[in-house]
């Protein structure tokens, strides 16, 4: 593995209005930098996730795929709101800061909704282009990290599939996304993916299995949920001084206890709730109070 000249060699970033592409970056990138230190993750699972990415990294350089049949792929499933896709972003540049290269990383994610077609092997054939061409051409040039979020939409569970619906196209495109994984995976030692779902009953099995590790990202616990209200709150403050009140210890202690059974992306957003709750406050930021946020929570909690 090269290690020296980090970012030497500029890489030509992928069309973006490509079908089946939503996003390209070159990295590191300071927006996934603060993605990573947003995200609150039980005990060392962020350093777990990390170590893992990048002893793959290491091992696919290095040793031959039919002795370690590593593809390179890490699949994170979880409820909605968790921080799959944010963590998967996170991650993406954390490995790309860990891991040097002659060339710069690259990271592609993958939109599979726009892969999707009604018309018969319409599907098969976006699927077909993304992974045999643009994806195969990119990682050629260089190492990358591919983001498949909601994978599942890509990589239907086949013997779920009814007849209706045009399944035979589901069925094709699933396998020539198959093909194209495992074509990609072995021609690409450089290449990593991260894959995120939140509903594995639908997801192929055949993905699974490729999977070299699958990490269930969990709701937040009391702590996680204290600190996740706290970074929301203290970004508010620092733009409403008058919410600092959110960031009073006994009243975030209270607010965590409040908060169990909610996702990180609802606790994040009772900040915001809390700030339109009482009509006297209206609206204003500035005014908000705790008993706000602590009742905003209870609401939430009882959905
Ligand atoms: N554990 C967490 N720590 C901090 N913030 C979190 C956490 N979980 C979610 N969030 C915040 O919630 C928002 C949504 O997160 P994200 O989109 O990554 O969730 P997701 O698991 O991908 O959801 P979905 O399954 O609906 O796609 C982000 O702004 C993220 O910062
Ligand atoms: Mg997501």
């Amino acid at each position: 593995m090269t290690r020296s000249l980090r970012g030497s060699e500029i890489r030509r970033l992928p069309d973006d209005a490509a079908p089946g592409v939503a996003d390209t970056r070159l990295l590191p990138n300071d927006d996934f930098a603060a993605a990573w230190s947003a995200i609150v993750l039980p005990d060392d699972m962020k350093q777990r996730l990390l170590r893992t990415a990048v002893a793959e990294a290491h091992l696919r350089a290095a040793v031959p795929f039919d002795a370690l049949p590593l593809h390179g792929v890490v699949l994170l499933t979880g409820k909605p709101g968790v921080g799959k896709t944010t963590v998967a972003r996170g991650l993406a540049n954390q490995v790309a800061r860990a891991v040097t290269h002659a060339a710069q990383w690259l990271f592609v994610e993958v939109d599979p909704h726009s892969l999707a077609s009604s018309s018969l092997g319409r599907s098969q054939r976006a699927v077909e282009q993304l992974f045999g061409t643009l994806l195969n051409e990119h990682a050629a040039a260089g190492p990358m990290i591919v983001l498949l979020d909601e994978v599942e939409t890509l990589f239907t569970d086949r013997a779920a599939l009814s007849m209706e619906a045009n399944p035979v196209d589901v069925h094709r495109a699933v396998d020539a996304a198959l093909v194209g994984l495992d074509r990609l995976a072995r021609r690409h030692p450089q290449m990593l993916i991260v894959a995120t779902t939140n509903f594995s009953d639908a997801l192929d099995p055949a993905l699974a299995s490729r999977a070299d590790w699958i990490v269930e990202v969990p709701l937040p616990d009391r702590a996680a949920r204290r600190q996740i209200l706290e970074h929301a709150a203290a970004a508010v403050a620092a733009a409403f001084p008058g919410a600092c009140r959110l960031l009073e210890p006994a009243l975030l202690d209270a607010a965590a206890e409040e908060a169990a059974g909610i996702d990180g992306r609802r606790l994040r957003k009772a900040v915001a709730t809390a700030c339109a709750y009482r009509p006297e406050a209206q609206g204003d930021p500035d005014r908000v109070t705790g008993q706000d946020l602590l009742a905003v929570l209870r609401e939430e909690g009882g959905h």
